[in-house]
C-alpha cells in the first residue's frame, strides 16, 4: 500500500524575499566559478540561455554578468508571482536583448529546445538552486532533454546538506538530519540532488565538472549577512521541527526550539560563523548519448534509440 500523502510531502512556493535575500551570498559563491561559466559560454557561443526555475531571475542576473550582452534570454518558472518580477531585474542588470518568460513546469524545456533549434539558434539550459527540489523522474527527463539534444547545461548552487557552524553545537546534528529528512520529503532529492545527477548524466554519456560553491557567512560581516543567517537558522528550525512533529518526537522539537534560542543569541552576539555547503555543476553538450538499456540495465529492450543526430 503506498504511503499517505502529508503536506510535508507537497512543494511550496519559494518566498520572494528569500530569494532576494540569499541573492548577495550566491552571488559570492559563484565567483568561483566565473571562469567555467566563461569556458563553457565560449565553447558553446549559445545565442539563446534558457533559465529553468528562474524565479526572480537572480541566477540569471549573474550568468548575465560573465557574458557579451548578446544572448536572448528565456525564463521559465511555474511560479507567477516569481517569474512577473525577473524580466525587469535583468533588463536592471543591464541586459538588452531579447527575454522571453514562459509560465510553465520545468518539462516544457524540450519544447522549447526544439523552438530555438527550428529558428536556427543554439542554446545552453541554466538553473541555479533548482536540482534539490525535484524528484528523480523530474532530473532524468532533465537530463535526458539535454543529452538527446546535445545542449550544455550549468546547474549551480545545490545544496548538499553540507553545514559548518562555528562555534559548534551538540544539537546541531539533530538539526542537519531532521532538515535533510524534510528536504526529502515527496520523493524530492534535496541533499542527494549533486550525486544523483552526477550518476543519472555520467550514465548519460555526460561528463560532469563539479565545483563547490559553499555560502561563508559570518554575523559581523554585514547587517544583510546577519539577517540572511537569522532567517537561515529559523527556516531550518522550522523544517527540523516540522520533520520532528511528523515523527512525534516532542522531546526533539524542544531541543530544536532552544538549539534556535541559542544560535540567534550568538548572532546577536556577532560570534556565529556558518558554511553552508553548494556544488555547481558543469555539464558539456553530450556527444554520444547512450540508449536507455546502458542508463539502466534492468530496461534492456525499451527500444530507446541510440542515434539522436
Ligand atoms: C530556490 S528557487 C531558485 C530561483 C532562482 N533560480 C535563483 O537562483 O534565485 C527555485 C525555483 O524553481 C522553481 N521551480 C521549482 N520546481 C519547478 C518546476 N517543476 N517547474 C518550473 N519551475 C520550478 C520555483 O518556482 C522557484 O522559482
Amino acid at each position: 500500500m503506498a504511503a499517505e500523502r502529508t503536506p510535508m510531502d507537497e512543494a511550496r512556493p519559494i518566498p520572494a524575499d528569500w530569494l532576494s535575500l540569499r541573492e548577495p551570498a550566491d552571488a559570492q559563491a559563484r565567483q568561483i566559478t566565473r571562469a567555467d561559466v566563461s569556458d563553457l559560454v565560449g565553447t558553446y557561443r549559445p545565442e539563446v540561455i534558457i533559465d529553468v526555475g528562474s524565479g526572480t531571475g537572480a541566477g540569471a542576473r549573474w550568468v548575465a554578468s560573465c557574458l557579451d550582452g548578446d544572448e536572448r534570454w528565456v525564463l521559465i518558472d511555474h511560479d507567477q508571482a516569481l517569474l512577473g518580477t525577473a524580466a525587469a531585474g535583468l533588463r536592471r542588470a543591464g541586459v538588452e536583448a531579447e527575454i522571453t518568460e514562459v509560465l510553465d513546469d520545468l518539462s516544457c524545456l524540450g519544447d522549447v529546445l526544439d523552438e530555438v533549434r527550428a529558428e536556427g539558434g543554439s542554446a545552453l539550459v541554466i538553473t541555479s538552486a533548482l536540482l534539490d527540489l525535484l524528484t528523480e523522474p523530474q532530473l532524468a527527463d532533465l537530463l535526458d532533454v539535454v543529452a538527446v539534444r546535445r545542449v550544455p547545461l550549468i546547474a549551480a548552487l545545490t545544496v548538499t546538506g553540507g553545514l559548518v557552524a562555528e562555534p559548534s553545537d551538540p544539537v546541531d546534528e539533530l538539526i542537519r538530519e531532521a532538515f535533510d529528512a524534510h528536504q526529502r520529503h515527496g520523493d524530492r532529492l534535496g541533499p542527494d540532488a549533486v550525486e544523483r545527477t552526477q550518476q543519472l548524466a555520467l550514465a548519460r554519456g555526460i561528463p560532469v565538472r563539479a565545483v563547490p560553491t559553499p555560502w561563508r557567512l559570518s554575523a559581523s560581516a554585514s547587517a544583510q549577512q546577519t539577517e540572511l543567517m537569522a532567517r537561515l537558522l529559523r527556516d531550518r528550525a522550522e523544517a527540523a521541527g516540522e520533520e520532528l512533529r511528523h515523527r512525534d518526537d516532542r522531546r526533539g522539537l524542544t531541543t530544536v526550539q532552544d538549539w534556535l534560542q541559542r544560535r540567534l543569541h550568538q548572532l546577536d552576539l556577532g560570534a556565529l560563523h556558518l558554511q553552508i555547503d553548494h556544488t555547481d555543476l558543469f555539464l558539456p553538450a553530450a556527444t554520444h548519448v547512450y540508449p536507455k538499456s546502458v542508463q539502466n540495465p534492468s530496461s534492456i529492450g525499451t527500444g530507446f534509440p541510440t542515434d539522436f543526430g
